[in-house]
């Protein structure tokens, strides 16, 4: 380290002191700027000192000069030695700080989930898959002849109101279920035995509630075959719900009215959001209806050219949103549409 530089006049001996007390105390870059210029800068004292030299005699002058001069000197070398100091530090400091550790594993980025209705038509296709069901598709704009008439709901029928559905252009409908799938294979009359299902959303101009939203997904599946049974049905019925939901839960089949089917019965489960004590999921009710179902209407079968005497059918559908909410136990289905980061992680959570 640079030494101070002697000299016997008291004013710029205090200067000098005053510095060498200063200096280390500068301990960042912005501090010895400062410092530089209130030492070495245009209205510095040592500054002024060069300044007055004019008014030496020329013998003192050189000699005022010199001293000056290493004054300068010692000021600038002090002042560059310590900022190589603060930068040394500075770097000393941030290699510390900003050390890792390149033998650890990384951080794994953050990954998507299924979404659970997406999840849950997977599933339930896998399932009647393994039932020998075919998968086909449908149209969401329908021709209400496929989604109501041919499936025996006719003209005055409540189902077709206006509050219920949404009419497009060119007199079509928004489909109101997947059972319009049904008819559409009916109608192209395929070989015996017919064992097709079918998924997709579904439109009716509902009132937004806990259990209701106006477009969901549902699944319809259906068999058409000599020998057709309602035992054939409840078995399909319960091998479906309790792979989906768990055999833990309680199941219950009740009479139902669909106008396609003829008897006709509702599957439940009891509410897995309040295990049958009555919340908001279940209306209080306890029970949430999973499927619909029933023996296919003969007027549907004679409609499409079948003989009711000899064919037989079963058909049933359901709502996979209703089914995934009961599934992750939320009491409200409009949560699985809002693309609510927290549902996903909390789905990452569970092992579906
Ligand atoms: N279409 C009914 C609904 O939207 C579900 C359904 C009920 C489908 C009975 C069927 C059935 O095939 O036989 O709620």
């Amino acid at each position: 380290m640079i030494s101070p530089p002697l000299c016997e006049e008291e004013h710029l001996q205090s200067l000098i002191a005053a510095f060498v007390q200063k200096l280390p105390g500068l301990q960042t870059q912005e501090a010895l700027r400062h410092c530089k210029s209130e030492f070495l800068g245009k209205k510095s004292q040592l500054k002024a000192q060069f300044r007055l030299l004019k008014d030496y005699q020329p013998a003192e002058r050189t000699q005022r000069a010199e001293l000056l001069n290493r004054i300068q000197t010692y000021f600038e070398q002090a002042l560059k030695d310590q900022k190589d100091r603060v930068i040394q530090q500075d770097m000393e400091t941030a290699l510390a700080q900003e050390w890792a550790d390149l033998s650890l594993p990384g951080t794994l980025p953050e990954y998507g989930a299924k979404h659970p209705v997406a999840e849950l038509e997977k599933r339930s296709l896998a399932l009647l898959r393994q039932l020998g069901f075919e998968f086909v598709d449908g149209p969401e704009v329908e021709d209400p002849y496929f989604c109501f008439d041919a499936l025996n709901i006719p003209p005055h029928h409540p189902a077709r109101d206006l509050q219920d559905t949404f009419w497009v252009e060119g007199h079509k409908v928004l489909r109101t279920h997947t059972t319009s799938v049904q008819a559409r294979v009916l109608s192209e009359h395929p070989p015996l035995p017919i064992k097709v299902a079918s998924a997709g959303r579904v439109y009716r101009n509902e009132a937004v509630d806990a259990t209701h939203t106006a477009m969901f997904h549902q699944i319809e599946g259906f068999w058409l075959d000599q020998g057709i049974t309602f035992a054939h049905l409840k078995g399909i019925l319960l091998f479906l719900a309790k792979h989906l939901l768990g055999s833990q839960h309680l199941f219950r089949i009740k009479p139902k009215y669909y106008p396609y089917t003829e008897p006709s019965i509702g599957l439940d489960v009891s509410c897995t959001s309040c295990r049958g004590e009555g919340c908001d999921a279940c209306h209080d009710n306890g029970w949430i209806t999973l499927m619909g179902a029933g023996m296919i209407h003969r007027n549907i079968l004679t409609q499409f050219g079948y003989n009711p005497e000899q064919v037989t059918g079963l058909a049933f559908g359901w709502g996979t949103t209703r089914i995934a909410a009961q599934w992750l136990q939320l009491s409200n289905i409009k949560s699985l549409y809002e693309q609510d980061i927290r549902l996903f992680r909390a789905l990452k959570r569970r092992s579906l």
